[in-house]
């Protein structure tokens, strides 16, 4: 263990031996200190948004293909002309080091060892460069909370850019902070500072609940600050926290390059819909006409292939991975993003699917048990 400001970080590194993704909570609640825990793993209100996210999964399923005569399915893929070894990828998450000494840095390497895309968050333990850094070479995007310090918005879009991270994920559901219960019951604020605010005028975010540093964000979001930040960088930008056709349309319209269908893992509005159940309409309403990325709930491999058969080009998770981060740092990441795609290379072969754009062309059944 490692102590900062009196705060637990794990210094783990190992490989992990997984059973299952779910199973990790448990394990990870033993090491990562109180608040910390709860600020990962909560979500708002009663989290029913959060416990729905993956229970709707069951609402769909797959068609079992035995005569399809294939074996060892391929499950690399590519989106913006990037290429992966996996379809899955790692959801942008704050403040990493809440999980790990190491934070951002283990989980870029992890990931990139498991062949993924990883996203950095604006309140990253670790800078814009230093996780850039970690892993050389192997593709970033990176998300931004718009500030409403516009300056302070462009020098975030260029250092991302001079860290060659490949596209920018612009969250647009997160205005206010969710109504989490864990952090009021917890007390909890930042006990470790984001590195990519030390130079803005707010502070740096040690000391602070989610809601001030939230309350330092922009408190509404409209089109044409999409499409403000979509002409003020030449990376593609990909709107994040859609839920609806009507802001799929909108977001794409104001210049979105992609789309990102979350509902932050029920963290913000509770009391909507779970993620997988509106990404069949809003994949209708986008038409191909620009990528498609989901998260919220997503858990297993048999997960990860109905949302890329119901529509989306990339599956992302946040908590596990985090989870993984506490328990074996870089190591531990890289095997989450193993093991799923161990379970999705079986769901694949049993499905009859040697591709991902066969999975993405899979039928679905949808009987209601
Ligand atoms: C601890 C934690 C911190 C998060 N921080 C951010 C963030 O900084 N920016 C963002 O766009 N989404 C953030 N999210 C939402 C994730 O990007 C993603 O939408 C969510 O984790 C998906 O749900 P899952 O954890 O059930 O897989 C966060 C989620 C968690 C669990």
């Amino acid at each position: 263990m490692t102590t900062v400001n009196g705060y637990e970080q794990s210094d783990r590194e190992q490989k992990l031996d997984i059973l299952n993704l779910p199973a990790l909570e448990a394990d990870a609640k033993k090491i990562i200190p109180v608040g910390g825990f709860g600020y990962i793993a909560g979500g708002s209100e009663d989290n029913w948004t959060l416990a729905e996210n993956t229970k709707a999964f069951e609402h769909a399923q797959i068609v079992p293909k035995a005569l399809s005569n294939i074996e060892n399915p391929d499950l690399s893929t590519s989106i913006f002309g990037i290429d992966l070894k996996t379809p899955v990828m790692m959801a942008p998450t704050a403040a990493q080091g809440l999980a790990h000494a190491k934070g951002e840095v283990d989980t870029a390497k992890g990931v990139a060892a498991a062949g993924a895309l990883m996203a950095q968050s604006t309140y990253s333990s670790t800078s814009i460069a230093d996780t850039a850094a970690a892993a050389p070479g192997a593709p970033q995007f990176f998300q931004l909370y718009m500030s409403k310090d516009w300056d302070f918005n462009y020098s975030l879009l260029d250092e991302a850019k001079k860290a060659g991270v490949k596209a920018i994920l612009l969250t647009v559901d997160a205005t206010v902070d969710g109504y989490r219960e864990s952090d009021i019951i917890n007390n909890f604020s930042f006990p470790i500072p984001m590195a990519n605010l030390t130079k803005f005028s707010e502070g740096d975010g040690k000391g602070k609940g989610i809601g001030e540093i939230y309350a330092s964000a922009a408190q509404k979001i409209s089109e044409d600050d999409v499409r403000r930040i979509a002409e003020y960088t030449d990376l593609p930008v990909i709107v994040k926290g859609i839920e609806s056709p009507e802001d799929a349309l909108r977001a794409i319209g104001a210049g979105a390059a992609g789309i990102y269908v979350s509902n932050h893992g029920g963290r913000q509005l509770n009391g909507g819909p779970a993620s997988f159940d509106v990404l069949p309409a809003i994949a209708k309403a986008v038409n191909k006409q620009v990528p498609i990325i989901f998260d919220s709930g997503v858990r297993r491999g048999s997960h990860v292939f109905k949302a890329l058969a119901s529509g989306a080009d990339l599956v992302a998770f946040g908590r596990p991975a985090i989870y993984g981060l506490a328990l074996g740092g870089a190591a531990g990441v890289q095997s989450v993003f193993e093991h799923i795609g161990h379970e999705l290379a079986i769901t694949m072969q049993l499905a009859g699917t040697k591709t991902i754009e066969d999975v993405k062309n899979a039928p679905l059944t949808h009987f209601h048990y």
